[in-house]
Formats: C-alpha cells, structure tokens, sequence
C-alpha cells in the first residue's frame, strides 16, 4: 500500500507540475482526489486491510491527502501567475531607454514668443531681456506711475517682505520694495538707462499679477514689450509697425485699431484691438490685445533723454491672447498643465 501511495504522489508531482491551464488542473484534481479519483479508489480498499494496521494506514492515506493538496495549491498558483503574467504582457525592463522617446516640440508660447522676435528683428528690433524681479522704481516710478496708481496697490501686486534681498536686481533707491514685475515695461527703463538712443527692442518675459485664476486669467502669465526711440517718431510709424506684425503672425487679412486710452507713460495712449475673424474659434469682430502709445515727455527726462529731441512709441501686449488667437485655444489654463496631448499638438 505504501509503494502504491507513495507511487501515485511521484506520478502526481510530474503530472501537475507539467499543466499551463485551468481545465488541465480541474481533470487532474478529478483524477487524483475527486470522488472518483485514485486517492479516493485506494481509501476505499482501507476495508480489506486487518484491523491492526488500519490506524498506520489511515495515517499513510492522510500524509498522502496532504501533500497532493500541497502539490495541487502549488499548481494552481503557477497557473493563476501565469495567466496574470499573459495578462500584463513581456517584463519591461525599466533601464532601457524608451522606443518612442520621439524628438520634443516647442510650447505654444515659446512658438508664438519666437515667431514674434523674428517678426520684430526683420525690421532691426533686438531682444532685450529684464529681471522678473523688480522694484518699484523700474516697474512704476520710472514709468510716470503714481504713487496712488491701482496697479502699485498689494491687492494687485506681489511684494516681496522687506527683509527679502536680490543681489542681481539693482535698486535706484535703497528703501525701494522689490516686486514680481506686472509688466514687461519695466525693460524699457532698464534699457534706456544703459545708453543712448536710438533704440529699437523687444521683450517677451513673465509677469505677475495677483489674478484669480479662470480660463481668461493667470497670476503668472507673458507679455511681449517694444519701445522705439529716434528721431520724428509718430503715431503713424506706431501703427505700422502694429499692422505689419499682426499681418505677419496673423495673416494678411488681419485688421488693427486704436482706441483712445490712459497710460502714465505714454502720450497719447491707446488700446489695440485686432480683427482676425479667419482665425478659428474667433466670433468677436474686435479683441483687445495690448496697450500703447507715444513715449510720455516725462519717462525720457527720468532717464536722462532730451524730451525735445527724442520720440518714441511703445506698446505692450499677452502671449497667451496671442497664442489662443492664433490656435484657436479657449483656456488660458491649458498653457500651463503640461498635458501632453495638448503640448503635441503644436509640432
Ligand atoms: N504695460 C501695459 C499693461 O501691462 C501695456 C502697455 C501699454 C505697454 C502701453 C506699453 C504701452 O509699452 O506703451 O497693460
């Protein structure tokens, strides 16, 4: 009895350990513990052995029962692996580089940023870059701003704690506070303290407001800055230089208008509007899109131009409304998400 249990358990290792699949493992449990099974066919001659070594036997049969029982778990769970294994398909090595790394495409903003400095150096403008730190004389002061002006106010504004220090942000004066810029104006101050006219530059950065954020606004967003100084610059030359750019990145059908505004630094001052209702999603026949104006007599003199020899235009605009123009985009928030599917779209 013993050769024959001890048979059936080498017979069963070789037999579980060979299936792949549940159906296999079902007959060959049915087989070897089932009802009808071998196990069961040898319990049942337990009644021909003499009664004295029932007990060993019973014991035998049970060790038997046990280590099948183990055998068949065994199986089962190779079984279940692999089917989970089939499931998650070939390991991955994860130190390999990835197959479809694919080359990376330009942010929308960074598209229409450099598309306007092309634009804009076609016709000798130069970059020009400022700090996105600044102090209230660049941001405000420099630029005719009062003191009073909402735009300086903390509801508006992000000041840093007095105690803050930037060494690579000069100060005009030492109690001045220091502030994330609201404006890409700032430059303008920044680039006619360093010399001379005439200047010709354009500058696309980041700027801050204390905005609630909404699918029109960002308290982070960009702007694209020029300022023109020569001699006899006129609002004519302002409007030019406006038209040929939005012809260029907009299309030729592209329309600009000017409407009468205030700004402290510039004299006269004007919002721009565009009409570009060729582009796609645009439904409006106005939008605005920056501010400008003649340079104010009283910007030069702060920064040491002879207001009687010296003009100049300036104007200011968002990246962001021109990039949701352009593309047809309806939320400023998407600029910032990082969703692929979005960011592959601008190849
Ligand atoms: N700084 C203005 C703003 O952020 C835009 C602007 C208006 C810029 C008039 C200019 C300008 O250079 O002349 O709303």
């Amino acid at each position: 009895m013993q050769d024959t249990l001890n048979a059936l358990v080498a017979k069963a290792q070789i037999e579980l350990a060979a299936l792949k699949a549940r159906p296999d493992f079902e007959s060959a449990k049915a087989r070897l513990v089932g009802p009808n099974g071998e196990l069961t066919a040898l319990m049942k001659q337990m009644g021909a052995v003499p009664k004295e070594q029932r007990p060993a036997m019973g014991k035998l049969i049970n060790e038997t029962k046990g280590r099948l029982q183990e055998m068949l778990d065994a199986a089962l769970r190779s079984i279940e692996a692999g089917e989970l294994q089939a499931q998650l398909g070939p390991s991955v090595d994860a130190t390999l580089p990835s197959p479809d790394i694919g080359p990376g495409t330009y942010h929308p903003l960074t598209l229409v940023r450099e598309e306007m400095c092309r634009i804009l150096r076609k016709v000798g403008f130069v970059v020009a870059d400022g700090p996105e730190v600044e102090t209230e004389y660049y941001c405000f002061d420099a630029l005719n701003t009062p003191a009073d002006h909402p735009a300086r106010d903390a509801q508006d504004t992000f000041y840093f704690p007095e105690t803050v220090r930037f060494g690579n942000v000069s100060k005009k004066t030492p109690d001045e506070k220091y502030l994330l810029r609201t404006h890409t104006s700032s430059v303008q101050i920044r680039t006619m303290l360093k010399g001379p006219p005439p200047i010709r530059i354009v500058s696309p950065g980041r700027t801050y407001r204390r905005d609630t954020t909404d699918a029109t606004h960002s308290a982070n967003f960009h702007q694209l800055e020029c300022l023109y100084v020569d001699r006899n610059v006129t609002v004519r030359d302002l409007k030019a230089l406006l038209d040929y750019i939005f012809a260029s990145l907009l299309g030729k059908e592209t329309k600009t208008r000017f409407r009468p505004h205030y700004f402290s630094y510039t004299e006269p001052s004007f919002e721009v509007d565009l009409s570009a209702k060729h582009l796609p999603k645009v439904k409006k026949e106005w939008i605005e899109i920056g501010g400008c104006g003649m340079v104010d007599p009283a910007v030069f003199a702060g920064v040491g131009y002879d207001p009687e020899v010296w003009t100049g235009y300036a104007f200011g605009m968002g990246l962001e409304r021109l990039a949701m123009l352009l593309y047809g985009i309806d939320d400023i928030r998407y600029f910032y998400q990082n969703d692929l599917r979005f960011l592959k779209q601008f190849g």
